[in-house]
């Protein structure tokens, strides 16, 4: 069974045909590195238009380099819920358009259940229950992944999410955006333990996270050594940001995992790319006899190919949408799917 999916959220316009849920056939992604740099960030209403302007050559390159043709196809994902409400459309309505005209079945995903399979793709040996931490530009969710499909909340970010933060504090250090990578790479040549800054909510008890307080504490490290007119150690800050970002997002998942007594954690989203925050969680989690998985480097970032995973996932299970299918900028994940009294329940 051949999936096309489409996934125009946010910034990355992409389509991917994926057979069986398992097997890649193309993954094709066209990022706005140059609007990013001119405007400094997405901006929702020119990034919508972008994704106007590149999605029906996003998706013939798909389906070309995939060796296909539309005939071919057997269902259309596309992402529906989470994002920017304009981008969301543009997908949206072309995943309608083709679904009516090759009469194929149409799903609605969650960008979030997106992320959650990435991994699956890379890693279909994960095992069933695990913890997944998603990690992204917009999320930082810890979610008990009973199997394909079924899911509960365990704790979320209560203010920025790990991304974003990894990007305001690049953009505050003028180090551009997105700021992850970056950040990530600059923190290579740095002194990671110069600056002690804190770890919000680590023993807070609950699995919840919260990043501003971080961010706001790094911020006042950088202005102190201005004030000062000291050297500016700009791979220090970033190194032990970093750090304090890390050290948080592996304790956390660490006990959600022993919480829960599972054997594995998937980590997923666009900060699961980070060096330094694989290399924490392969040591702690060997300490702790706990594996730990990671997507392939290009199905961190959004991409259409685990929204086709996703998508073949549900429509295996009778699930379609039909011509109806609207948006949904902002429902969170535990509300579309799994339970949120499970949230923080041990
Ligand atoms: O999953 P994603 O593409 O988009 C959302 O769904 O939000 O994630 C993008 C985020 C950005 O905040 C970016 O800075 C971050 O992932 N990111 C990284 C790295 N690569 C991307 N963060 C830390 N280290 C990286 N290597
Ligand atoms: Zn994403």
């Amino acid at each position: 069974m051949l999936i096309l999916g489409i996934e125009t959220s946010c910034d990355e316009t992409s389509a991917a045909l994926v057979a069986d849920g398992k097997l890649i056939m193309s993954n094709v992604i066209a990022g706005q590195l140059d609007l990013l740099e001119k405007y400094g960030g997405v901006v929702p209403e020119i990034a919508a238009r972008r994704h106007t302007e590149l999605i029906g050559y996003v998706i013939k390159e798909a389906v070309e380099s995939a060796g296909k043709t539309l005939a071919d196809v057997d269902g259309v994902a596309v992402t529906s819920t989470q994002g920017l409400i304009g981008c969301l459309l543009v997908g949206v309505a072309a995943a309608k358009s083709l679904s009516y005209s090759l009469r194929v079945p149409l799903i609605g995903l969650h960008h979030i259940e997106g992320h959650i399979f990435a991994n699956l793709l890379s890693n279909p040996q994960i095992p069933m229950p695990h913890v997944c931490l998603t990690v992204s530009g917009g999320h930082t969710m810890l979610i008990y992944v009973h199997d394909y499909c079924s899911y509960d909340l365990l704790g979320s970010t209560l203010d920025d999410a790990a991304g974003e933060a990894f990007d305001k504090i690049a953009k505050f250090l003028g180090l551009g955006f997105p700021g992850g990578p970056a950040i990530d790479k600059l923190s290579t040549k740095g002194n990671k333990e110069a600056f002690r800054f804190p770890r919000p909510l680590l023993k807070s008890g609950t699995l919840d996270f919260s990043f501003s307080g971080l961010k706001t504490a790094v911020i006042n490290a950088f202005k102190d050594k201005v004030a000062n007119n000291e050297v500016l150690p700009l791979e220090d800050i970033s190194a032990s940001f970093q750090e304090a970002v890390v050290d948080v997002l592996v304790t956390k998942a660490l006990n959600a995992a022993l919480l829960r007594r599972v054997p594995a954690i998937s980590v997923t989203g666009g900060v699961s790319a980070n060096r330094r925050l694989r290399d924490v969680f392969r040591y702690r989690c060997q300490q702790k006899g706990i594996e730990v998985f990671f997507p392939g480097l290009s199905l961190c970032t959004d991409n259409a190919a685990m929204i086709a995973a996703a998508g073949y996932a549900r429509l295996e299970r009778g699930e379609a949408a039909d011509l109806n299918l609207n948006v949904f900028p902002n429902v969170p994940f535990e509300v579309q799917h799994g339970n949120p009294s499970g949230k923080n329940k041990s």
